[in-house]
């Protein structure tokens, strides 16, 4: 067996355990390509959600279900009832994602957990592992459902969209995932209930492997606005339709996506604009596009930008209108404020990783975490290791396994410092 030591207790994790249970949740939902495709609230989110409570269990975690469909293993603390320690991360991947986004932040938490209960080790406060639902938001409503319903800020009419791929809405779908949808509201903590969030991330992006660095220490999350443009024109045919007289919805549609990158760099107020979703009707090939509709994902590290991009893009939607005779409607259909970590977390994973001899930097996370809503009830830090190529969101995203180790090596000192009271 692999251990890593923490110098804080002589206490270790199980590698072995913790790189064999990644195995085995990979499987559910593997693709031919070598990903995982387990969609929220799909039959294998569920099973996944199902896999991960035996293994709280074995890890000796009193284990439920939320109403929000969040998996929550509590272990309890020597004072009681008191306000817990939380570890957690998301068990859902986008379509053709990886095997550790997310699912290696709660599976790590697991195994500090039963760390904990092997060694007999008995925190001063409860220790909460959550698996929380629909961080990804793929399936066409909001993403980071279970982390924002803990915050208290799901919107309003939320629970009537209607789940793509399931035709029913998400009251529904929640409801048949293990939730409540009628008493979602339950879920919420107020702020200061929550001692401390920690969650352990792989970073989904180039600087660790690319500076040879053992662990990140994030000092924010940047924040995301997601727009849905839609584009109506005239469906024609393709054969009989001069050039002259046409409403080319997908035409529209794409002269946008060609100025979506000039919103970025020099001249343009975002860092990173995306868009990574198109879908035409009625979609055949003889027939001039009628309607289109693309989803656009806007980030940067202030709210006042992501704004001004709203604007920029505004403005593109009515160039790109009167350029094709359409019409371009510019939705927000999501924002998420830019959050940074609490220095006092931060400092305690700087303290864990020097005290491991690991190199530890500080850095912003360009993805998008539960964390940023459960920043709202708690003083909140995230760890991050390398991945490697920077990949993530794709099949081949890959963390090496002695970085997946000494990750949660870390959370697991962390959870230490913090879970004690003095
Ligand atoms: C979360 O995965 C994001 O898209 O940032
Ligand atoms: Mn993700
Ligand atoms: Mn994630």
């Amino acid at each position: 067996m692999t251990t890593t030591t923490t110098p804080l207790l002589p206490t270790r994790v199980d590698a072995d355990r913790l790189l064999s249970n990644l195995e085995r949740l990979r499987a559910i939902g593997a693709t031919p390509e070598g990903g995982v495709t387990r969609r929220a609230f799909s039959r294998e989110d569920v099973k996944g959600q199902e896999f991960v409570a035996g293994l709280m269990r074995e890890a000796g975690l009193d284990v439920r279900v939320d109403a929000a469909a969040n998996l929550v293993g509590t272990r309890q603390g020597r004072g009681g009832t008191g306000a817990p320690l939380v570890l957690g991360s998301h068990l859902d991947t986008v379509p053709g994602g990886g095997a550790y986004d997310g699912a290696y932040g709660v599976l790590a938490a697991v195994e500090v957990a039963h760390t904990l209960h092997e060694s007999g080790t008995v925190l001063d406060r409860p220790l909460c592992v959550m698996a929380f639902s629909n961080e990804e938001g793929t399936t066409g409503t909001p993403a980071m459902f279970g982390s924002r319903a803990v915050a208290g800020c799901l919107e309003p009419g939320e629970l009537d969209l209607v789940v793509t791929g399931q035709d029913r809405a998400l009251a529904q779908v929640l409801d048949a995932a293990g939730g409540d949808s009628r008493c979602v509201d339950d879920v919420r903590r107020a702020p200061g209930s929550v001692a401390a969030y920690l969650e352990l991330h792989i970073e989904q992006g180039p600087v660790l492997i690319g500076s040879g660095t053992d662990i990140g220490i994030v000092e924010g999350i940047s924040g995301r606005l997601t727009a849905e443009v839609t584009v109506q024109g005239q469906a024609n045919h393709a054969g009989t339709t001069p050039m002259a007289d046409r409403h080319d919805a997908l035409l529209a549609a794409a002269r946008l996506t060609v100025a979506v990158p000039s919103l970025t760099g020099p001249g343009g107020v975002v860092r990173v604009a995306t868009v990574g979703d198109c879908q035409v009707s009625p979609g055949a090939w003889n027939v001039v596009p009628g309607r289109a509709r693309v989803i656009v994902d806007l980030r940067d590290m202030s709210e006042d930008n992501l704004r001004a991009g709203l604007d920029r893009l505004r403005a593109m939607g009515q160039e790109a209108g009167s350029a094709t005779g359409t019409t371009v409607d510019v939705t927000e259909v999501q924002r998420v404020s830019p959050t940074p970590c609490d220095p006092g977390r931060r400092a305690t994973v700087r303290r864990v990783a020097d005290a491991l001899g690991l190199s530890s930097v500080t850095l912003p996370s360009g993805a998008g975490h539960d964390a940023q809503w459960m920043a709202r009830v708690a003083p909140t830090g995230m760890i991050f290791v390398p991945s490697e190529d920077g990949a993530s969101h794709v099949p081949y995203e890959h963390t090496a396994p002695a970085d997946l180790v000494r990750g949660a090596g870390v959370l697991l000192g962390c959870t230490l410092l913090e879970g004690m009271t003095t």
